[in-house]
């Protein structure tokens, strides 16, 4: 199975892709955490994207698509894959569409998590991500067991410097404008399989699953 996730920043893409993934059994690619690990190396990719993300601003369409071409082209991409963050504008859709054309390939679904603008800045304000190795928590709905702890490596949790509140209101206009216009542009094609992103984690996923299966 071929897929991406849309959503508005924080509605739960991220959490909603690892869980498929691993029902699924295919990889997962994240745009947002290549980049972000690419930042925590230093590497030239990384000191490009650097600003961009903290302003909250979206990295050239060139440049994700390139990354992307590059990613879906490895081994473990043959049987499938979930695209977290990608595409998220409509010269990137494109992109994807030729991309797939080129390899045979079609896209089965786009994955539309909706949670309203509201319920977003609360989210964002409670996440805390390891930066040892990317787990992703929340203070109330996704605690770790030990308080600021990662329960996976046990290093300490950070908050993303792209959640800062001036960062997230600038994050979701970006979304409304760039990436919203997507969910009309996979309609045309049906698609779209849109949950209600504001239940509790298990229920989104079980949703999920069900709609994609
Ligand atoms: P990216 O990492 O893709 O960020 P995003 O789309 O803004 O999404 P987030 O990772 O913030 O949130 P999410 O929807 O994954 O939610 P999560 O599961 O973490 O991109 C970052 C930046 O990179 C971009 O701003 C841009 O600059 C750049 N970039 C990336 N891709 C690009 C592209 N294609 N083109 C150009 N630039 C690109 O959940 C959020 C929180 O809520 C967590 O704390 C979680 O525990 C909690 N939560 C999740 N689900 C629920 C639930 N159902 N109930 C309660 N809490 C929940």
């Amino acid at each position: 199975m071929r897929m991406i996730m849309l959503g508005a920043p924080g509605a739960g893409k991220g959490t909603q892709t690892e869980r498929l993934a691993k029902h699924f059994g295919i990889p997962t690619i994240s745009t947002g955490e290549i980049f972000r690990s690419n930042i925590k190396q230093g590497t030239e990719l990384g000191v490009k994207v650097k600003a961009i993300i903290e302003r909250g601003e979206l990295v050239p369409d060139s440049l994700t698509c390139a990354l992307v071409e590059d990613r879906i082209s490895q081994p473990d991409c043959e049987k499938g894959y979930i695209l977290d963050g990608f595409p998220r504008t409509i010269p990137q859709a494109v992109a994807l569409d030729e991309m797939l054309a080129k390899r045979g390939h079609k896209l089965d679904y786009a994955a539309n998590v909706d949670v309203p603008d509201e319920v977003i800045v609360e989210r964002m304000a409670g996440r805390r991500i390891c930066p040892s190795c990317g787990d992703s928590y929340h203070l109330i709905y996704h605690p770790p067991v030990k308080d600021g702890i990662c329960d996976r490596c046990g290093a300490a949790l950070a908050q993303r410097p792209d959640d800062a509140p001036e960062t997230v209101l600038n994050r979701l206009s970006v979304y409304h404008r760039e990436t919203q216009p997507l969910i009309d542009y996979y309609e045309k094609s049906g698609r779209v399989v849109t949950v209600d992103g504001t239940q509790p984690i298990d229920a989104v996923t079980a949703n999920l699953v069900i709609a994609l299966t």
